[in-house]
């Protein structure tokens, strides 16, 4: 017997996704051009079409727990081929921005990361926190170290101003913290709203969600298999390069600064004093080593993606603030991170302690809004990938 089915359009959610960078999804004639068109789709049920039927009809809670935002992979391949000019790949991006901004709360972060107008608000944070830092520092006489006013005299040493063990650490340790719970919280809405959705009978045992990870890590991530396999021929190198260059500049930039804190700490039990360390690091040091190379990789990286996005085809493919955003904090968060080591080698204090107070400052915009940026990706990807392959999808 027909049933009858009623649809709600909810037209504010139409409203919001147009302003998030889905904005000609009402070209569509629903053709399907893309869904054939995208190479790594699945052949059930595939995208990005369905988002766009569901997207012109505005039905919201189908799109939120729909798991292919997150296993589409940006390449723009299927906007390419859209007869309309419909750019189906800019809608799967919009959605995914629309999650950043609501999977979370403090909702009012997310509201300040998805306009340029909050961006004052988004820099004065962490520029009021480190100037109050510093002024405590440069009028303190705090173990020892006072020599006189905002510019220590002597040797360039960051911690006579921004001091480690009392101040930095534990307030970057807040915040790593901090972001991390945020990141248990939106995984786990994540998780439930995707629910069962996709999910395919599996024959035999089911493997373990740990496995379904090792192997999203180990087979997907770090080789970066899907970038080689979507985009168009001329331009998935670059992506591929830029992406991998950047992914394992972080990874390098983790174990320095995992390893520079452990030995930091753990070197003051007396009978592991030979792993004590200190910042500044010899240049020679091994860990030194690693985190220029390091600072290279990211350079290389962003300079790929940049000069790809510059190239970009608006009527194909569009940029918007989640993407700029995103790019342009880790290029200040590079920049000052070079010249803060130039400057210190060049023994030119003023410039070196203001340089490394903004490092301070973008570093701290890269991580604690982390969950609510275009960064957010790299946990909610990951854990939608595991989750997929988890549920046989
Ligand atoms: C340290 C880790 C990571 C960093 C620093 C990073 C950085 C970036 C950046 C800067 C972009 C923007 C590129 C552009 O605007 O053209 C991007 C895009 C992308 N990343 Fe990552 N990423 C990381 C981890 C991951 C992981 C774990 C995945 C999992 C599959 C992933 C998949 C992607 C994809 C598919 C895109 C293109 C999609 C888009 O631009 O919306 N990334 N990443
Ligand atoms: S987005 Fe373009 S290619 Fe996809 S169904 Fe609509 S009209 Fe066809
Ligand atoms: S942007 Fe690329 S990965 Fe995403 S749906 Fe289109 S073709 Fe597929």
């Amino acid at each position: 017997m027909a049933q009858t089915v009623k649809i709600q359009p909810d037209i504010q959610f139409i409203r919001e996704l147009r302003e998030a960078g889905g904005d000609s999804l009402k070209a569509c004639y629903q053709c399907a051009t893309c869904s054939v068109a995208c190479p790594i789709s699945p052949q059930s049920n595939p995208y990005p079409r369905k988002e766009m039927v569901w997207a012109q009809w505005g039905l919201k809670d189908r799109l939120l727990s729909d798991p292919d935002v997150w296993l589409c992979y940006n390449c723009g391949g299927c906007s390419d081929l859209c007869p309309r000019g419909a750019k189906p790949g800019d809608l799967m991006a919009a959605l995914r921005n629309m999650a950043y901004k609501r999977l979370v709360t403090p909702s009012i972060i997310g509201e300040w990361m998805s306009s340029p107008k909050y961006l004052p608000i988004l820099v004065a944070i962490p520029m009021v926190i480190f100037a109050i830092f510093w002024m405590i520092m440069a009028s303190v006489n705090f173990h020892g170290n006072f020599t006189g006013g905002m510019f220590p005299t002597g040797q360039i040493v960051y911690g006579k101003i921004f001091y480690g063990d009392y101040i930095i650490d534990p307030f970057f340790m807040a915040t790593l913290g901090f972001t991390l719970f945020t990141f248990y919280r939106g995984v786990k809405k994540l998780i439930a709203e995707i629910g069962p959705k996709g999910a395919t009978t599996i024959l035999g045992p089911k493997k373990a969600w740990y496995i379904c990870l090792l192997e999203v890590l180990f087979g997907e991530i770090m080789t970066h298999s899907k970038f080689t396999e979507c985009g168009d021929d001329s331009e998935k190198n670059s992506r591929k390069i830029g992406h991998m260059s950047l992914f394992y500049a972080f990874v390098a930039l983790a174990i320095v600064t995992g390893c520079v804190a452990t030995g930091h700490w753990i070197g003051r039990i007396p009978f592991l004093s030979m792993l004590y360390l200190d910042t500044p690091l010899p240049m020679w040091h091994p860990l030194k080593i690693l985190a220029n190379v390091g600072l290279v990789l990211m350079l290389v990286g962003l300079s790929y993606l940049t000069i790809r996005r510059v190239g970009l085809n608006p009527k194909k493919q569009k940029s918007n603030y989640y993407d700029w955003y995103l790019i342009g904090v880790i290029w200040f968060v590079g920049l000052t991170g070079m010249f803060s080591q130039l400057f210190r080698l060049a023994d030119w204090v003023a410039p070196a302690y203001i340089v490394y107070y903004f490092h301070l400052v973008s570093v701290f915009m890269l991580f604690a809004y982390l969950p609510w940026s275009k960064l957010g990706h790299l946990v909610y990807r990951t854990a939608a990938l595991t989750y997929v392959r988890y549920i046989g999808r």
